[in-house]
């Protein structure tokens, strides 16, 4: 059975470490996924969006994290990553999501307030947690930020009831970040940890190590040079409150270059199942390595 997040999230913050919510899309991404996380021995989120459900099927991708946690030894929640569209979210809690983020962060604070609280009252009928977002992580290309506004965050929370909230406070989605290193406002993130009750998540949290990069460019990619969070940024943020992590970018990275190693090692080859083993490992490292980074190996 599928846990539920509060205790797997206030668990983190009494530990000082950060609950990883990694995201999946097929079979051998949830896979590596979950054998990263026996192997350590760490709770664990694991999280699909809106857009992998349009691509692999509510049923199917449902189905198939549900029977590998059926088999886990290890404490699991499923998450909704970045829910937009209410009957989508609804469907989700429905089908056993224990966790929906609502992500009405493009609004403004009193259209968030009113879409989360409609969330919430739909998901803690059915004992479901919900994630809430306030402000907006850095785009490329845009000079729009706005960082979360800690005293907004602590009504945002009050007047909505909700469990956990994604802070904006430096990060940016994806792999195209930017030249330079995610500069992290830290003395943001402490003071609405101080005046918002509920754990903090930080999402766009992807390193981007430049390995990764590499490996993929050695095997035919053109993916540009890009920088996400340093490892000791998400270190001192995970001291500061964040309770939980998302890491989306450097499993897509680890996955494709694994891809592309096999079938560039294998010219001949047009068997898809040694090029989608190679990449379930190398994405298994490099979930082995975020769960050592983030203290989570060993708390399960
Ligand atoms: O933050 C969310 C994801 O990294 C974007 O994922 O391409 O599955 O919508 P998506
Ligand atoms: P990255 O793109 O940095 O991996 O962030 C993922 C994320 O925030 C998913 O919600
Ligand atoms: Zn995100």
């Amino acid at each position: 059975m599928f846990k539920q997040a509060k205790p797997l999230l206030s668990k983190g913050l009494k530990g000082c470490y950060a609950l990883p919510s990694f995201n999946t899309v097929n079979l051998e991404v949830s896979k590596a996924i979950f054998q990263a996380a026996e192997k350590a021995r760490a709770p664990l989120m694991i999280q699909i969006t809106e857009t992998t459900i349009r691509y692999a099927g509510l049923e199917n991708i449902f189905g198939i994290v549900q029977e590998l946690e059926r088999r886990a030894k290890i404490p699991v929640c499923i998450h909704l990553d970045h829910g937009k569209h209410l009957p989508l979210i609804k469907n989700c809690i429905d089908i056993g999501f224990k966790s929906v983020m609502v992500d009405a962060s493009k609004y403004s604070l009193k259209k968030n307030i009113e879409i989360t609280k409609r969330v919430v009252s739909m998901a803690k009928r059915k004992g479901c947690s919900v994630e809430a977002e306030l402000g907006a992580l850095k785009r490329l290309g845009s000079s729009d930020r706005h960082l979360t506004d800690p005293d907004e965050a602590k009504l945002f929370v009050e007047k909505t009831n909700c469990d956990s909230l994604a802070v904006a406070i430096g990060t940016s989605h994806g792999a195209f970040k930017f030249k330079e290193r995610s500069k992290l406002d830290f003395s943001r993130l402490k003071e609405i940890n101080e005046l918002v009750s509920v754990p903090l998540v930080l999402h766009g949290a992807s390193s981007v190590p430049k390995e990764l990069v590499q490996k993929c460019n050695r095997f035919g990619a053109k993916i540009s040079k890009a920088k996400g969070v340093s490892e000791s940024d998400l270190r001192k943020a995970i001291k500061l409150g964040v309770a939980k992590i998302n890491i989306d970018t450097d499993l897509r990275l680890a996955f494709t270059a694994g891809m592309r190693e096999f079938f560039s090692k294998t010219p001949k080859n047009f068997d898809s199942r040694g090029a989608l083993l190679n990449a379930q490992d190398l994405t298994q490292k490099v979930c082995e390595h975020k769960l050592a980074l983030f203290g989570a190996k060993g708390k399960a």
